[in-house]
C-alpha cells in the first residue's frame, strides 16, 4: 500500500507571476498539478498519481468543487493500494475546506492538504517543500485524518487558523499546537492523530446548499444587516462576536428575532485565537448557541451540514 494520489485544486502553490521577485501580483491556480510534482526532484521515482480536480483561487471555492473534492478523495482513499491522498489548495480558505473534509469524510487514512504562500515562480517558493512534506505525511504508517502540512508543521483540520496575510509560516494550531512536525524528511508526531465523527452522506447536490452567512459584532453593531439577511431568505447565521463571543444589545435582539423566524444561529469569536467558553454553570439562560472551539468559518461549515441533514431527514 504505497501509492499516493495528489489532487490539484489551484491556489498560490500553483500560482505564476511575471517576475520571480513578485510574490504578490501573481495569478493563483495557473500551474498544473503534474508540473508541481515535476518541480520536486525528490518525488521522482515515488509511486504517485495526480489529478487536476480544479484550477482556481480558493476564494472562489464553491459547493460544487467541495462536493467533487470529497467524492474523489473518498474514492481514492477506499482503494487498498492507496496509502493516502494529498490535496494542493489555496491558503485563503484552507481552514474551511479542511474542516469540511474532516466532517464529511473522517478518513482513517491520511488526507493531507497543503498550500503555499509564495507562487510557484517565486525565487524561493515554499510550495515544493510543502508538497514533498505532504507526500511524506500521506505515506506515514499510522497517520490518519484530515491533516494540513505547511511550513514544517502538521495541523489537525479543527485547529487550523490562518493568522498572517503574507508570512510563509502563516498558519497556527492555536492553543492545541501542531499534531506533528516535518523535519529532515521525517514525520515527528507530537500528539495523537485527530479522530472525527463523520456526518456521512451529508453531501447535497451543489445547487441545493443552504445559505449560511457570517457577520461580525463591532462597535455600533445594531443588527440591521441581520434583519436584511432574514428578509432575503438566509437559512443560517454565524456571528463572529467580540472577545468570548459577545454581541451588542442591538445585534443580540436582531439575532433572537432571526432565531424566532427559524434561522439557525451560532456565536463564535472574531478573535484570532481561543474558543467561546460557557461559565461554570453552562450556557447563560437564553444565550445564543455557542460555536465552542470553531472559528466563524468552521462554524459556517457545521451549520451548512446541520441544515442539510435536517432537510434530508425532514
Ligand atoms: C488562494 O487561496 O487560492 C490564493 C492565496 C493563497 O493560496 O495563498
Amino acid at each position: 500500500m504505497q501509492n499516493i494520489v495528489i489532487l490539484g485544486t489551484g491556489g498560490t502553490i500553483a500560482g505564476a507571476a511575471a517576475r520571480p521577485d513578485d510574490s504578490i501580483g501573481y495569478q493563483a491556480g495557473s500551474v498544473g498539478v503534474q508540473a508541481l510534482v515535476a518541480a520536486v526532484p525528490a518525488l521522482a521515482g515515488r509511486s504517485l498519481e495526480s489529478e487536476q480536480l480544479a484550477q482556481l483561487d480558493s476564494k472562489d471555492m464553491d459547493a460544487a468543487t467541495w462536493r467533487r473534492l470529497a467524492e474523489r478523495a473518498a474514492t481514492h482513499l477506499a482503494r487498498p493500494e492507496v496509502a493516502g491522498v494529498v490535496v494542493t489548495h489555496g491558503t485563503d480558505t484552507l481552514e474551511e475546506t479542511a474542516w469540511f473534509l474532516h466532517r464529511v469524510l473522517a478518513p482513517t487514512k491520511p488526507l493531507v492538504l497543503t498550500a503555499a504562500m509564495r507562487p510557484a515562480t517565486a525565487l524561493s517558493a515554499d510550495g515544493p517543500q510543502n508538497l514533498l512534506d505532504a507526500v511524506t505525511l500521506a505515506a506515514e504508517p499510522g497517520a490518519a485524518g484530515v491533516l494540513v502540512a505547511l511550513a514544517g508543521q502538521v495541523h489537525a483540520a479543527g485547529d487550523l487558523r490562518k493568522l498572517h496575510s503574507t508570512r510563509v509560516d502563516a498558519f497556527s494550531s492555536g492553543d492545541a499546537g501542531p499534531v506533528a512536525l516535518l523535519q529532515a524528511g521525517r514525520v515527528r508526531p507530537l500528539r495523537p492523530w485527530p479522530q472525527a465523527t463523520a456526518w456521512a452522506g451529508v453531501l447535497p447536490a451543489a445547487e441545493a446548499w443552504p445559505w449560511v452567512a457570517v457577520l461580525a459584532n463591532h462597535a455600533g453593531a445594531d443588527g440591521r444587516e441581520v434583519r436584511a439577511l432574514v428578509q432575503a431568505g438566509v437559512h443560517g447565521l454565524v456571528v463572529a462576536g467580540t472577545g468570548n463571543g459577545t454581541v451588542s444589545q442591538g445585534l443580540q435582539a436582531a439575532l433572537r428575532e432571526a432565531q424566532a423566524a427559524g434561522v439557525l444561529v451560532r456565536r463564535s469569536s472574531r478573535c484570532a485565537l481561543g474558543p467561546v467558553l460557557d461559565g461554570p454553570d453552562g450556557p447563560a439562560p437564553g444565550a445564543l448557541p455557542s460555536a465552542g472551539e470553531r472559528t466563524p468559518w468552521q462554524a459556517r461549515v457545521d451549520l451548512l451540514l446541520e441544515l442539510t441533514l435536517s432537510r434530508s431527514s425532514a
